[in-house]
């Protein structure tokens, strides 16, 4: 069901790894609602991911930038303004990677020089797209930068690790930098802090099924897909939501403002064999 919602705008897309990623589906909505795109991931995943499949569907030239490389960044800036053949509208940062949790190493025996890894590809790199962006002057008036985070930002799930930290700079660089590029240009950066997802970031997390189904039961609309999310993340693209920036919005089904739901006491009892 596309409404051209962005008919006649051009972005790039980071993230798309195989068909589950968040931002794979999102190329996909783009350009269903009739956007003009260019993909992008790091190098090491454009050889191991399937990101050719999706630029065949896309129409889409991929560019190899690792976020974590201003060089690279700037190349992409570039590039990316050649192959659409003028400036962007949006870009989707849908970036995270932790090599402690990947190596199941305990938040509280952290590795250090992890720890500034997760942070520098996890967070930091939005502050890098942004930069580049801006020193390119790669953004149109009212154009919509949107990164994708996740609660354990504001609250503890002991599984996250270092991500947690990751994601509450996340959130602080999209008010910091949003503040800075609001008043220069007119340009949006917003988060969106997503429900659990079933994608190889999210299931990389130690206990996520766990959680997964946690969030289901708590929240009134259950978790929110990846495809909602593409569709959310087309919503603050469009034109729709020109005053929102500096936000971190929750799409999550309600959980975020939810105490506990009757069916998880429900779960509960029964599993302490009350009636
Ligand atoms: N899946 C979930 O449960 C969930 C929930 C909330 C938020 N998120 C966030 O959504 C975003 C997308 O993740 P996903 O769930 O679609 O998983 P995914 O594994 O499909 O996507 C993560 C992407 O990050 C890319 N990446 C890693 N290091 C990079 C680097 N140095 N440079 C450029 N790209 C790099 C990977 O190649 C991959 O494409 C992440 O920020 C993640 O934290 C996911």
């Amino acid at each position: 069901m596309s409404h051209q919602l962005l008919k006649g705008k051009k972005g790039i897309i980071f993230g798309a790894l195989d068909e589950r990623s968040i931002a794979w589906k999102t190329a996909l909505a783009a350009v269903a609602e009739g956007a003009e795109i260019v993909l992008t991931n790091a190098p090491i995943a454009l050889r191991m991911g399937k990101i050719n499949e999706l630029a065949t569907q896309c129409n889409a030239k991929v560019i190899a930038a690792d976020a974590t490389s201003v060089a690279d960044l700037d190349n992409l800036m570039q590039k990316s303004m050649e192959v659409l053949g003028g400036k962007m509208d949006f870009i989707l940062h849908s970036i995270g990677m932790s090599p402690n949790v990947r190596k199941s190493i305990e938040y509280t025996n952290t590795n250090y020089d992890n720890f500034l890894k997760t942070l520098d590809i996890s967070g930091l790199s939005l502050h890098k797209v942004l930069q580049s962006a801006m020193k390119a002057d790669a953004i149109n008036e009212w154009g919509s930068v949107v990164a994708l985070s996740y609660i354990a930002a504001q609250r503890t799930f002991p599984g996250y690790n270092d991500m947690a930290d990751a994601k509450a700079l996340l959130e602080s660089i999209t008010r910091s930098f949003g503040y800075q590029y609001g008043f220069a240009k007119k340009v949006r950066v917003n988060t969106i802090s997503q429900s659990p997802t079933i994608t190889t970031a999210g299931s990389g997390v130690s206990g996520f099924d766990v959680f997964y189904h946690y969030a289901e039961k708590m929240s009134p609309l259950g978790n929110a897909s990846g495809e909602d999310c593409a569709n959310f993340c087309i919503s603050l693209f469009s034109d729709y939501t020109r005053m929102i920036t500096m936000q971190n919005l929750f799409h999550d089904g309600g959980f975020s403002n939810t105490g506990v739901s009757q069916r998880l006491i429900e779960d509960l009892n029964a599993a302490n064999g009350a009636v």
